[in-house]
């Protein structure tokens, strides 16, 4: 079996995967059982004096070879700042409104691909499989191929793909579909970012998809898949502490955990239950919400609007409802050991999961593994989040909807054991159907099997084949799951 090259922008330190959460653990178990080679930014700026295009670092960690490169303050601001962070984040978050779209900025981001790509260039041996993750790098691939690697190239997007018309108005748009049509295979969270990456190609005039459901576009014939990320239920829970520093609680908690994001919906989330409070005055100093919102990407100016924006609103609320002895809403500007989090979940009547865009949102399948399968509480989950497309059984709100979100909390609070057990189980199946092992054999098999089918730029997988290579012997070891000897 050839070694798995993976890139991404943020390069996590394998020991601590974990701690990391979410798809860093995936990687990180994907490297445990399989040689391979990691690369990314380094996380450092370098200042002006020092080589900012200097070798890459490559260290050696057991059969994973880690190779990072920093980027100049320059290429911080236009390349993770400004491209990924100010245009592609906002935009394929529906945000266009938010997005800067500068001179410049796109010029940088190709730029640092290709330095990616020549880093990674002379390292590669004929039988790796490359697996490039996320916005930050979609040229990534092109500027592969431009090298002349021949590979299996994949490519998956770990946040959403906006409707058509909002793509298109990305400037570049033009480019960043000819960067997606270098790959092989393009994995996706959910069936409606299928849907919309095929409509971007249409409307745009950009590429035709065929019959059997592959684009063609470019003089390249590339599948489009849905691969939604899942979570590892069981290294997730046996990460918990054996103490559990968790105090009795004297009210019932909704727990909320987001990075303090404008996608998150905090805002609105925050709104909704001051309207319950108001709506349903006889919950008052019996139900709390508790909010960890770490701060991320604070140079961003909409982040940091956003930050204001939440303070005024937790404050306004619990100036209005707060007693001397309750504070209605927790507001906690800082992350927490996500170890820790699992008795928080546990002991949280409803995980509050609302953002007005989503690509999965891993904390709510957190939320569902952590509970007490004989005592569950009731996750409350956007419908905007790709989550929503597996986790059925949770209870469903527009996020944008404040008076139908205050009423979900009192259908969660009144909700029979009964039935919170019956959700839980449904909800609990769903999770463990498709964990995170199944995420990188599928994407792995189908991207392993597409390019030996092909082995030229036209011709590919009919459906068949790719039912076929997602049912194929795994190519990933996956570690016996509960019950499994
Ligand atoms: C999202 C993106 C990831 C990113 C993470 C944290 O989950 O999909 O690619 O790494 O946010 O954001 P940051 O800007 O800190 O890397």
């Amino acid at each position: 079996m050839g070694r798995i090259v993976l890139a991404s922008n943020r390069v996590v330190d394998l020991s601590k995967a974990a701690q990391a959460g979410g798809v860093a653990i995936a990687i990180a178990d994907l490297l445990r059982t399989r040689p391979g080679l990691w690369l990314g930014w380094s996380g450092k700026i370098v200042d002006k004096g020092e080589d900012a295009h200097a070798a890459p670092n490559v260290v050696e960690d057991g059969t994973t070879t880690i190779v990072t490169i920093p980027l100049s303050s320059r290429e911080y601001k236009d390349y993770y700042l400004g491209y990924a962070n100010g245009v592609l984040w906002p935009v394929f978050h529906s945000r266009l409104d938010l997005a800067q779209f500068e001179s410049g900025y796109y010029n940088r981001y190709l730029e640092v691909n290709r330095r990616f790509a020549h880093a990674l260039k002379p390292l590669l041996k004929p039988d790796d499989t490359i697996w490039v993750h996320d916005y930050h790098m979609i040229p990534l691939g092109m500027e592969l191929r431009r090298l002349g690697v021949q590979n299996p190239i994949g490519f998956f997007l770990h946040i959403p793909v906006p409707g058509a018309q909002t793509f298109l108005a990305i400037p570049e748009h033009k480019e960043l579909a000819r960067g997606i049509a270098a790959y092989d295979l393009v994995g996706l969270q959910t069936r409606v970012d299928v849907t919309n990456l095929d409509h971007f190609f249409l409307d745009g005039g950009l590429g035709q998809v065929m019959e059997d459901g592959r684009t063609k576009a470019f003089d390249r014939e590339l599948l489009t898949a849905s691969f939604p990320v899942g979570i590892d239920m069981e290294s997730f829970l046996a990460s918990r502490p054996k103490k559990s520093r968790e105090r009795p609680l004297s009210t019932i908690r909704l727990i909320g955990v987001d990075r303090l994001d404008y996608t998150k919906g905090l805002p609105q989330k925050f709104r909704a239950f001051g309207r319950f409070l108001e709506k349903y005055p006889e919950y008052r100093r019996k139900v709390n919400l508790s909010q960890f919102a770490p701060p991320t990407r604070e140079s961003v100016v909409a982040y940091a609007d956003i930050r204001k924006e939440l303070e005024t609103l937790s404050g306004t609320i619990n100036g209005k409802f707060g007693e001397l002895d309750w504070v209605p809403i927790q507001y906690i500007h800082r992350s927490t050991p996500r170890r820790m989090l699992i008795d928080i979940f546990r002991n949280s009547r409803i995980g509050f999961v609302t953002p007005l865009r989503d690509g999965m949102n891993l904390v709510a399948k957190e939320y569902v593994a952590a509970q007490d399968p004989d005592d569950p509480g009731v996750l409350i989950l956007s419908r905007f989040a790709g989550a929503a497309e597996q986790l059925t059984e949770a209870l469903i709100v527009n996020p944008y909807n404040i008076e139908e979100m205050a009423d979900a909390i009192k259908i969660a609070l009144d909700m029979s054991l009964q039935e919170r057990k019956e959700r839980n189980e449904a909800l609990l199946a769903a999770i463990r159907t498709q964990d995170t092992f199944d995420w990188c054999r599928t994407f792995l098999n189908t991207l392993e099997s597409v390019h030996n089918r092909e082995a030229r730029p036209m011709g590919g997988p009919t459906p068949d084949a790719l039912l076929e290579a997602q049912q194929a012997p795994l190519l990933v070891p996956t570690r016996p799951r509960a019950g499994q000897s």
